[in-house]
């Protein structure tokens, strides 16, 4: 979709549509009114008759309204403004990109984003505006001999600015939602993509091609050059696979050479069928998502890069398949992490934690300024937090609250969980330094301690995923989280957040 940004009055919008807002007790947006003036009261009248009450998520569209230069007006419900917020802005923008994809406009001139939206300004509006069209649109049907096919597909958004002096900053902040929403559909549609098509070293090929496109340094290590550098836990995993395991890593450098990398780390299993301790067959498909971490990371660098941000970034990406097999890994085998510290793997499911120990140390390697992993790593993050927050844990208290902050922003939440030293214990082995499990209480936490023993050497965070990267279910799919949170982080630190 095109999008561009405009300060002009609605009336006079020569387009196929112009879109402005009702709230509840039939109150017309200042838009609406404009629009009402020119055609001589067409559009109140329309309203007190009870056909748009303005309560949310309802739509009217009208044809050649007298005195306007576009062909139709689409009214949308805004349900009471005393309680118009985020959520109510993002929600209206949703119902009317997706009714103007229906309808036969194939462009429109949007209104609502001058709307004023508590705490929040122009630039988030739009950005806003531009991410929510973009996802309410996003379709994944290459796999499809019959597309879906709407007639006449939006094609072209205007977004309406109230003030001249306002120009610049909305096209900046256009330009961001752009390469979000962007960063967003490339999560997707690799989260969406199937286990046969997408594994290990399609994904590598797949970041290579990236890197060409978005001006990325990309170098890719096999087998042979992991275990040269001792990544036992990760190669532990990719044993009982067919298909090889590769270890990513890509590089945005905007910053200065002496700038230390800030360093995003994806789980990348590209199916987790559990291994010897095999899933059960229920929904066992959907661990074709196991690699949504990546995928996000992924989309994070490649909109850091779209917005040409002024800092070092690096992704780093353990790619492999778990699966079971006669050289698979066994429950009670022990295996020595690149760290040095050995690990029991007590359950091969809990596969995670053993590709992104190895990769935290890597990443330690190259001197990092802070450390991101994203993961879908447990079920019982799935269970503590639904579908709605993604877990996150830090070893520094500013880092998460800044991570919140970002999530806060891109309406993209996450929530903070405890990594205190006590849950340690239920990660203590017989046998071994550690061990890959700790049991079934506080499942999602136990996963990060045993992280966060092999990330102690910088600031870190990581974000469970598990209950936010995909949805289940009529509407299955990707969802392209955390996206946008990683990506308004990185324009926070940049000082580009508006
Ligand atoms: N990829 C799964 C976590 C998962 C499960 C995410 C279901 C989303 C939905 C992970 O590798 C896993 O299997 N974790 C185990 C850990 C356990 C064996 C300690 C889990 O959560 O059951
Ligand atoms: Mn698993
Ligand atoms: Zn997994």
């Amino acid at each position: 979709m095109e999008f561009s940004i405009k300060s002009g009055s609605p009336e006079k919008q020569r387009s196929a549509c112009v879109v402005a807002g009702v709230f509840e007790a039939r109150k017309l947006t200042l838009p609406a009114e404009l629009l009402d003036k020119a055609a001589n009261g067409y559009i109140g009248d329309i309203v007190r008759r009870g056909d748009m009450e303005g309560k949310s998520g309802s739509t009217l569209l009208l044809h050649n309204v007298p005195g306007i230069l576009a062909d139709r007006v689409l009214l949308v419900g805004l349900g009471k403004e005393k309680d118009f917020r985020e959520k109510e802005f993002r929600e209206a923008i949703r119902t009317a990109v997706k009714t103007l994809n229906e309808t036969g406009a194939f462009e429109a001139a949007i209104f609502l984003t001058e709307l004023a939206v508590k705490k929040r300004g122009i630039a988030w509006r739009i950005r806003q505006t531009v991410i929510a069209a973009l996802d309410a649109t996003y379709r994944f049907e290459q796999f499809k001999s019959k597309k879906n096919d709407i007639r006449r597909p939006l094609r072209k958004l205007t977004l309406g600015v109230e003030r001249r002096n306002e120009l610049t900053i909305a096209e900046e902040a256009l330009a961001q939602g752009l390469a979000i929403g962007e960063g967003v559909a490339l999560a997707k549609d690799l989260g969406n993509l199937p286990p046969n098509i997408c594994n290990p070293a399609w994904l590598a090929d797949r970041a290579r091609t990236l890197a060409g496109e978005l001006n990325l340094s990309c170098e890719i290590l096999e087998r042979a050059e992991m275990e040269k550098l001792g990544m036992n836990a990760l190669l532990s995993v990719a044993k009982g696979a067919r298909q090889p395991p590769r270890l990513i890593v890509l590089g945005w450098r905007g910053g200065s050479a002496s700038e230390k990398p800030l360093v995003l780390i994806g789980k990348g299993i590209t199916f987790d069928s559990g291994g010897i301790s095999l899933k059960p067959a229920a929904d066992m498909d959907e661990m074709k998502y196991d690699m949504c971490g990546a995928a996000s990371v992924l989309g994070a660098i490649a909109a850091a890069a779209r917005m040409k941000l002024p800092l070092n970034l690096k992704v780093i990406i353990p790619a492999a398949e778990n699966m079971p097999g006669g050289n698979a890994s066994r429950p009670g085998d022990i295996v020595s992490s690149m760290s040095g510290q050995t690990i029991e793997i007590i359950n091969t499911d809990a596969e995670g934690r053993l590709i992104l120990c190895d990769a935290l140390t890597y990443a330690e390697h190259i001197l990092p300024d802070t450390v991101i992993d994203v993961a879908t790593l447990t079920g019982a993050c799935v269970i503590a937090l639904g579908h709605v927050a993604s877990g996150l844990y830090a070893n520094k208290e500013s880092l998460a609250r800044d991570l919140l902050e970002a999530g806060d922003a891109a309406h993209d939440r996450a929530w903070h969980l405890p990594l205190w030293d006590d849950y340690q214990e239920q990660l203590k082995s017989n046998f071994a330094d550690m061990s890959n499990t700790g049991g079934r209480p506080a499942g999602s936490v136990t996963a990060a301690c045993f992280l966060a023993r092999f990330a102690g050497k910088f600031d870190w965070a990581h974000l469970d995923i598990a209950g936010t990267a995909w949805k289940s279910g009529a509407d299955k799919g990707a969802t392209g989280r955390p996206v946008p949170l990683l990506a308004h982080y990185l324009l926070q630190r940049a000082g580009k957040l508006n």
